[in-house]
C-alpha cells in the first residue's frame, strides 16, 4: 500500500502538541524536524523558530482532513510502496572520528589502518553517531585514552552504546554505560555483544547508584539535565579525573559549566571544543 505524507511547517513551539495532534487525526507517524538534528541529506532545515513536520497516512483523504482539521497549510503527496520504519538507514554511512571506525551494522566497509570498529545498530535508542554532540565525545574519549590508557570509563546516558563501546575497544579498563531509559540500556548491551565488547556493565541504575568514582566520565545529555545531575555526575570524576560534557548549545555553556565548577570541579579549557553550534565542555577533579 502506498504512503501519504503531509509536510506542513510550523511554529516551534507547537510542534509537540501538533504532532500528537496529528496521531489523533489518524496518522501511522509523525517526523518532528526542529533542526535541533542535522537533516538527513537532501532535506530542508527548518527557519529558526520553526518545525517541519512530515505525518504519514494511509490515505489522501485522510491527509487532506487532517491538515483541514488542524488548519495545517501543507502538501500532500503519495510516496512510493517501502517499509518507512526502515528507510532513514538509508541515508546512514561508515564514518572515522579520530581511531574509531563506525559502521551501520547493514553497511559494508573496511575499517581503515589503525583504527578500531564499532558495529552499532540504534534500533530505538539514539546514537547512530553522526550527530555532532557524539562525534566531539568520540574525539574526546580519543584523546584522552591515549593519553591514559587503561583509565576507567562512565558513559552516562548511553543510548546505543557507542561511547562506552568505543572507550573499551581504544584500551579503557572498567567500562560502565547508563541510560534511565530500559530500551536504550538493552540496545546498548545487544550493541556491545555485537562488538565483542564483553564486560561492559550496561545498566538503569541513577548515576550515583554506580559504584565508581572513574578516570573518565563522559555525558552528552541535553544541558538542563546536565545542570539537574551536577552534583551526582561530579562525584563519578575521580581524584586527578577527567570529564565531558555534550549535547549543549554554545549559549548553554556558561549555565552548565558553573553549575560543575560549583560541584568542586575545575576547568580543563584546554580540551573543550566546538562543532557548529555544539559545545563540549571539559573539566577536571583537581
Ligand atoms: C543525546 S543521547 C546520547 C547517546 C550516546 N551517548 C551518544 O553520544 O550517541 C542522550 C541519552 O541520555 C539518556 N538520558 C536522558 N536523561 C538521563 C538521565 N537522567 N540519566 C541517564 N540517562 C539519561 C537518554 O535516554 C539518551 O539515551
Amino acid at each position: 500500500m502506498p504512503t501519504y505524507a503531509l509536510t506542513a511547517t510550523v511554529p516551534a513551539a507547537r510542534a509537540e502538541d501538533l504532532s500528537a495532534a496529528l496521531f489523533d487525526e489518524g496518522a501511522t507517524g509523525v517526523e518532528v524536524r526542529d533542526g535541533e538534528v542535522t537533516p538527513m541529506p537532501g532535506q530542508a532545515r527548518p527557519a529558526p523558530g520553526e518545525a517541519i513536520l512530515v505525518a504519514f497516512f494511509a490515505s489522501a483523504d485522510e491527509a487532506r482532513a487532517a491538515a483541514g482539521a488542524l488548519a495545517l497549510e501543507g502538501a500532500v503527496e503519495e510516496l512510493p510502496d517501502r517499509d518507512w520504519g526502515e528507510a532513514w538507514k538509508e541515508g546512514l554511512s561508515a564514518f572515522s572520528v579520530g581511531r574509531v571506525f563506525v559502521r551501520p551494522s547493514w553497511v559494508e566497509a573496511s575499517v581503515p589502518e589503525g583504527s578500531v570498529e564499532v558495529v552499532l545498530d540504534p534500533g530505538m535508542a539514539f546514537g547512530t553517531g553522526t550527530h555532532p554532540t557524539t562525534s566531539l565525545c568520540l574525539g574526546a574519549i580519543g584523546r584522552f585514552l591515549e593519553a591514559r590508557p587503561g583509565a576507567s570509563v562512565f558513559d552516562v546516558g548511553t543510548g546505543a552504546g557507542l561511547l562506552a563501546i568505543a572507550a573499551r575497544k581504544l584500551g579503557a579498563s572498567r567500562v560502565v554505560g547508563s541510560d534511565n531509559d530500559p530500551v536504550a540500556v538493552a540496545v546498548a548491551a545487544e550493541n556491545g555483544a555485537r562488538n565483542g565488547a564483553p564486560g561492559i556493565e550496561w545498566t538503569g541504575a541513577d548515576v550515583p547508584a554506580v559504584a565508581g568514582p572513574f578516570d573518565l566520565v563522559v555525558a552528552n545529555i541535553l544541558a538542563n539535565t546536565l545542570v539537574e545531575l551536577a552534583p551526582a555526575i561530579a562525584a563519578q570524576v575521580a581524584p586527578g579525573g577527567r570529564l565531558y560534557l555534550s549535547g549543549i548549545l554554545l549559549p548553554q555553556e556558561d549555565e552548565v559549566r558553573a553549575a560543575y565548577l560549583a560541584a568542586g570541579l575545575a576547568r580543563a579549557g584546554a580540551e573543550e571544543r566546538r562543532e557548529g553550534e555544539w559545545s563540549l565542555l571539559a573539566l577536571e577533579r583537581p
